[in-house]
């Protein structure tokens, strides 16, 4: 019987037909991908810390404004993906919990500090550049809550990507010591992007069966390279220098050549041990804590609202 469940489901995958809630699905998929959008939505709301950092210290109100729009779209973005999580039957406070008590990932790349306002740009630029390259794939997923979610998601990052780059530019054509702040930033936040995008693809337990349920539809160093390809024209544009002495156009392959990536400082952050993790999630949980009034008192309220309703 479950046997020709699978085979019908595998059917359906390879008919790139999409996967809704109430469709039958084996467990593992399920599961995998209550792994993967609840760490992608955990990643958005802690990547709203690193960026809140400056939101005070913008240099213009025309950028404070940019980066509060930035920081609003993550917070929406992560409750999105919660959502699209949530009809894979596993509910909000669970989610929560998995988070606030380390059990559950978030991306790697939030847990390194923002310095400097030159890191405001290196973030659009890079961390968000990475995320669309990411996330462009996702929205043709089979999972047809996270693909949906994904399409809105890519609108906003390219807004984030420009917001992020047109930093960096200006900072590159201003003062020696501007031009000297973005390439302190491009230096801190080249690699730890390369990391974000996933182990290499020889490491990586799940690209196998993500790519055979269409849940991926590129490899992590598929990405990784498209992403590479992508920005290093654009440091060469405003005179920024990569921090990769090995990084070299590769005519014949077409595409860059790069150096060793350090596996070790990624599996370090991974597992807890980055710069800020002990910081970002603390930072979660007191939120969490003492955010319990306002909850309690929406609920009661509604509550209220609900009785008067039915007088
Ligand atoms: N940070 C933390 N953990 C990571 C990671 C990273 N950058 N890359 C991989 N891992 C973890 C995986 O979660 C997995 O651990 P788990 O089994 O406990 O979940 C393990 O390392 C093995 O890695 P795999 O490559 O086998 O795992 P995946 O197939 O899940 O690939 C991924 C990792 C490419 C990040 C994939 O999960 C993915 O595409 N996720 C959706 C996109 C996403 O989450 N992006 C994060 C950034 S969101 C963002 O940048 C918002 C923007 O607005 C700024």
């Amino acid at each position: 019987e479950i046997k020709n469940l699978e085979e019908l489901f595998d059917q359906r995958i390879a008919r790139d037909e999409k996967i809704e809630p109430k469709d039958w699905m084996p467990e593992k998929y399920r599961k995998t991908h209550i792994r993967q959008i609840s760490q992608h939505a955990h990643s958005e709301i802690v990547g709203m810390l690193p960026e809140g950092n400056w939101i005070s210290r913008a240099p213009s109100m025309r950028r404070k404004v940019a980066l509060l729009a930035k920081v609003q779209d993550e917070a929406g973005h992560g409750l999105y993906l919660y959502s699209a999580c949530e009809t894979l039957g596993i509910s909000r406070e669970e989610l929560y919990e998995q988070l606030h008590s380390g059990k559950a990932k978030y991306s790697s790349i939030f847990n390194y500090p923002t310095l400097t306002w030159a890191d405001i740009g290196a973030i659009g630029w890079l961390v968000d550049g990475a995320a669309i390259i990411n996330q462009v794939p996702l929205c043709s997923t089979s999972y047809g809550p996270y693909a949906r979610a994904m399409i809105r998601v890519c609108k906003e990052e390219s807004f984030h990507q420009r917001q992020g780059y047109e930093i960096m530019m200006t900072l590159a054509k201003g003062t020696p010591e501007q031009k000297e702040l973005a390439q302190d930033a491009l230096n801190r936040w080249w690699w730890p992007s390369l990391m974000m995008l996933g182990p290499s693809d020889a490491e990586s337990v799940h690209t196998e069966q993500s790519m055979k349920w269409k849940l991926k539809r590129k490899t992590n160093d598929e990405l990784r390279q498209q992403f590479i390809d992508q920005t290093v024209p654009q440091a060469d544009l405003i005179g920024l220098t990569v921090p990769d002495p090995n990084l070299k156009w590769n005519e014949e392959k077409k595409h860059y050549d790069f150096g060793d990536i350090d596996w070790d400082e990624f599996w370090q952050v991974v597992k807890g041990h980055g710069p800020c993790n002990k910081e970002r999630l603390s930072a979660r949980v007191n939120a969490w804590e003492e955010g319990e009034w306002v909850r309690d008192a929406a609920m009661a309220y509604a509550e209220k609202q609900q009785n008067n309703k039915i007088k």
